[in-house]
């Protein structure tokens, strides 16, 4: 149909989930927030006292992994089996581990699935989707694909902002783990052919979001 496609990629810290989400929300897009997807399957295998490092164990999760992403920008949940953890989902526990789920094939090209679906099927006239490799593997045929990049320096004082924590060091340190340890499995600090960078390293947030939501409504 003519519902429009956004991609956004990014790091830890790049503030692509809220800018994403601001945009969605002045557009009347539908947003897909597909690091919550990770997240709540982490936060599952957690919850069942999953031994990580078994990728067997872990897969067992998926045939009846029931999560429930809100995409109405207005309304952002997160829920697994029913069980609200929108919060919970971020707690630093979630964030040491989930790369370690998400670096599993079966559990990308699962996910992956569940991400289309939703890019395809919605009244919505558009929906923003986000994460690591949404213009590249999951809608690399996206209207409109951007990566969304800040210096390590603003990513890590954003981030411990938002977790109002006072040593930038330990969150610096554990946002630069994350993302070389994501790295291995996809590159999203280098735009793909055809993929428009926006830099928020000198931007505030509605700048930011002004930006994102310019190149949206310039696409023919
Ligand atoms: O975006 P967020 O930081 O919440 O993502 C959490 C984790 O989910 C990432 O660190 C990464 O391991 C994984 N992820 C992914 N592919 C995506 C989105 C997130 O592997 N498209």
């Amino acid at each position: 149909g003519t519902r429009i496609a956004v991609a956004v990629d990014g790091p830890a810290g790049s503030g692509k989930s809220s800018v994403s989400r601001a945009a969605a929300r002045e557009l009347g897009f539908d947003y897909q927030d597909t690091g919550a997807a990770y997240r709540a399957l982490a936060w599952l295998a957690l919850n069942r006292g999953i031994d990580l490092d078994r990728e067997a164990d872990i897969l067992t999760l998926l045939p009846d992994f029931d999560y429930d992403i809100g995409v109405d920008p207005n309304h952002y949940f997160v829920r697994v089996g029913g069980t609200p953890v929108t919060r919970e989902i971020r707690d630093p526990a979630v964030s040491a581990v989930v790369s370690r789920v998400a670096r599993i094939p079966a559990v990308r090209e699962h996910l992956t699935g569940l991400f289309r679906s939703r890019i395809a099927d919605g009244t919505r006239p558009g929906i923003i989707t986000e994460g690591r490799d949404i213009t590249t593997i999951v809608a690399p045929d996206a209207a409109v694909r951007v990566l969304l990049t800040a210096s390590a320096a603003a990513r890590t004082a954003r981030r411990a902002a938002e977790l109002d924590v006072s040593s930038t060091e330990a969150v610096g340190e554990q946002l630069s783990a994350r993302d070389a340890q994501d790295l291995a499995v996809v590159d999203f600090m280098n735009a793909a052919e055809g993929v428009t960078t926006l830099d928020s390293t000198d931007l505030d947030f509605d700048e930011t979001v002004a930006a994102l939501v310019a190149l949206i409504r310039a696409h023919p």
